[in-house]
């Protein structure tokens, strides 16, 4: 639903007050404030904000009800409507709803109105204690009001108890709604299509609902050769279930239950993690759902884009939702894409009291019911992340999850060794590594325990080694090497189903973490999504038939360096062999990858002066000379880098990564600004101002004026719900403008 007015502070009545004043109009997603970049102050968004919106007169059909569904609002929402109080949700990261069935009328409109309360209460997970991350205020997703039939399906887990059967099963649970007088006999019908959209079955059962509602299990049984679901092949079906009377009635019409659905097996086991019977090592990225200036409050296109990032430039087969239920978008992206998921439960180290734990079990049930059909998600988080062993608790946590979803294993992230396992794998945040000799911990050491179980880690670097796009490159080399050092110890131990790195993007944090600047530099890209050289630590390991990358870890200047020159350097890539050309000489051909990274799928090379002698690419104060890089794959060129001795800026890029937007609902793509050298390398160490301007339906997000950090920056456009075209341009004094335009239709 858009269309919404806004106040930034709710007052004591006003739902009970018409009187619009002080009330802007928004769209959703909204956040109440446009932040700067860095360097602010958090508490400016940490109040209680108004929103109010007139919902049109409308009855259900008799028996039928009228459902308002939040998906999530920041981080307590109280909800009313023409003033009567409609109730209450804590937790900013999982839907709610209320019946409005007897409280919409035919004859006029009603109002709705919604204090969002931001405040970091400590009654509220994650609250209570510090949090390494924020949580932006607003309704930053969707709302909808649903129609339901008075026979009707509110929700359905599906799963298949042998999905590599020869012909599996498909096992429907339907939880259905009624609002009928007395149980009805009815018709479910199932129906799974392919993603060429030809049905595969279709099944009618004879079912009784009962009045008021309840759960029909149903079996599609001997589909035939499914295709699997895995992440090089994320086959998708569509189910569909409805329910009709099983005598026709006008009154009653059907009403169809819609989801998607993936054949596969996911497993940890003592020795690993299993897709479909294969062992699969795990190599993941944690991302957080925030973007600069808007935080949270990004729509589909953004959401979805991240897991592109995540899958296609990152390489990554698994993400970790750190620290709460990410975009129903995001999950639906990971589904198309074929990136697993880690998704668990909002909370960060501290464990509050009694009816703080309540309300984290309702995030447990939230979460699950909303998610459960997703075949990304393979393993639910129901710890507090990094939190206390706290027995009781963790066990009603365990136990709601198998009861609702017995067809995933749970996990409960924890940085304590020797905790009590009450879940199926022990995930552990393994920060022992600080450049030195250790790399990870051995299972054992870390659980405590006589036996291997099994085991992942869930975070590594981070806070051990913050780094920035434009640090030096002795820095941001180690940076690499780290990234590279714990995934070949992941790689290289197979009771380790796989390690997830912290972390894909940087994010703005509270003043008691970060930069001081309210950064966590802790990505493999910034804040943009704009990669750092240990985005291709990850980028690297994919197969060369799907993309070919070579990246060497260098400016490429005689004096970046300590002492000067580029050695040792680390080329990332996936080619067989690589050549290096030092200006006019003699390429030097490099065969050894290195050895002590050898677990990983595509070690890096690494040159140094075993390769070419220091009299060839010379000693402080000699000539620098161009670097000609090629990579070879079966024995021919498949790659090359070039990168010149004497850089300068030749050429202004702005890229949009979409070229058309949507005018119904607010949208969003990035654009992209590199300020390049001759080559069409970004300038590493540049930092020029850019300035933007842009006409036509939509609005940037963030400031008009921008810094090329060490060459590159980002900035969204954001639609305004209007069509036509939007066109732009970026200028760097001294240099021909970029412009582009973006379509909204
Ligand atoms: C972990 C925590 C993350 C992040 C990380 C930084 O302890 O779980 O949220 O703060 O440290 O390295």
């Amino acid at each position: 639903m858009n269309g919404w007015l806004f106040n930034r502070r709710y007052a004591d009545g006003m739902e009970l007050s018409p009187d619009g004043s002080g009330f802007i109009p928004v769209d959703l997603p909204h956040n109440p404030v446009d932040l700067p970049l860095s360097y602010f102050d958090e508490r400016c968004y940490q109040e209680v904000s108004c929103y109010r919106r007139t919902v049109p007169a409308k009855t259900a059909v008799p028996g039928g009800r009228l459902v308002l569904r939040f998906e999530g609002v920041m981080a307590v929402a109280r909800v009313w409507l023409d003033g009567t109080y409609l109730g209450e949700h804590k937790g900013g990261y999982t839907p709610f709803e209320f019946d409005v069935t007897d409280r919409l009328g035919a004859d006029s409109p009603r109002v709705l109105t919604v204090a969002a309360d931001a405040t970091e209460r400590p009654d509220v997970p994650p609250f209570g204690g510090q949090i390494d991350y924020l949580t932006y205020a607003g309704i930053y997703r969707e709302v909808y009001l649903d129609e339901y039939a008075p026979l009707h399906i509110k929700n359905v887990r599906l799963s298949s108890p042998d999905p590599l059967a020869a012909s599996p099963d498909l096992e429907i649970e339907a939880y259905a709604g009624s609002g009928l007088p007395s149980p009805a006999p009815a018709i479910l019908t199932a129906s799974v299509s392919d993603s060429s959209g030809k049905t595969v079955a279709e099944r009618s059962f004879p079912v009784t609902v009962p009045a008021g509602g309840g759960v029909l299990r149903s079996v599609l049984s001997g589909l035939g050769r499914v295709s699997l679901w895995s992440p090089d092949a994320p086959a998708l079906y569509a189910v569909r279930v409805s329910i009709s009377p099983a005598a026709a009635d006008p009154k009653i019409p059907a009403d169809a239950f819609e989801t998607r659905f993936g054949f596969r097996k996911a497993e940890f086991r003592a020795d690993g993690f299993f897709l479909n019977g294969e062992r699969l090592k795990i190599r993941g990225l944690n991302r957080h759902q925030a973007w600069p200036y808007v935080g949270y409050a990004m729509p589909e296109r953004a959401q979805k884009k991240d897991a592109d990032i995540l899958k296609e430039e990152l390489a990554v087969n698994l993400v970790r939702t750190s620290h709460y239920p990410q975009s129903i978008s995001f999950l639906d992206r990971c589904d198309e894409i074929g990136l697993l998921v880690f998704e668990e439960i909002p909370g960060w180290q501290h464990i509050g009291p009694a009816e703080w734990k309540e309300t984290a079990i309702g995030h447990v049930e939230e979460m699950i019911t909303r998610d459960w059909n997703h075949p990304s998600i393979i393993l639910w988080g129901v710890r507090i992340n990094e939190s206390m062993d706290d027995d009781d608790f963790y066990s009603r946590t365990n136990s709601l999850a198998r009861a609702l979803d017995p067809t995933r294993q749970t996990g409960g992230v924890r940085y304590i060794t020797d905790s009590n396992l009450l879940e199926d794998v022990y995930t552990m945040n393994d920060f022992v590594h600080s450049g030195g000799e250790i790399v990870l911990r051995g299972q054992r050491e870390v659980t405590g325990l006589d036996r291997d179980v099994p085991y992942m880690v869930t975070e590594y670097n981070g806070h051990m080694y913050p780094t920035k796009k434009t640090d030096c490159e002795e820095r941001q080399n180690e940076h690499v090497l780290r990234h590279l050092r714990v995934q070949n110890a992941s790689y290289a131990d197979d009771r380790v189903s796989g390690a997830i790195g912290w972390c894909a993007f940087d994010y703005n944090t509270h003043c008691d973490f970060g930069a001081g600047d309210r950064i966590c530099h802790h990505g493999v890209m910034d804040i943009f999504r704009l990669p750092k050289f240990a985005a291709w630590v990850y980028g690297s390991q994919v197969s060369p038939s799907e993309k070919i990358v070579l990246k060497p870890v260098t400016v490429w200047a005689r004096g970046e360096r300590s002492i000067g020159g580029v050695f040792p350097l680390v080329v990332l890539t996936n080619c067989d062999t690589i050549s290096l050309q030092f200006g006019d000489y003699e390429p030097i051909h490099i065969t050894g990858r290195e050895p002590t990274l050898s677990h990983l799928p595509h070690p890096p090379f690494v040159v140094d002066t075993r390769h070419i002698s220091m009299e060839k690419i010379g000693a402080w104060g000699m000539r620098w000379e161009d670097l000609r890089l090629t990579g070879y794959i079966n024995g021919k060129e498949a790659a090359v880098c070039r990168m010149p001795k004497n850089p300068l800026p030749a050429s202004l890029t702005a890229a949009p990564d979409d070229s058309v937007l949507s005018s119904g609902e607010k949208d969003a793509t990035r654009v992209v600004v590199s300020l390049l050298d001759q080559y069409g390398n970004p300038l590493p160490f540049a930092d020029a101002v850019a300035a933007v301007s842009l006409s036509g339906p939509a609005r940037v997000q963030g400031p008009l004026t921008l810094v090329l950090r060490g060459g590159t920056t980002a900035f969204w456009i954001e639609s305004s719900g209007k069509a036509g075209v939007v066109k732009a341009t970026v200028s760097v004094e001294g240099l021909a403008p970029a412009s582009f335009e973006v379509r909204v239709s």
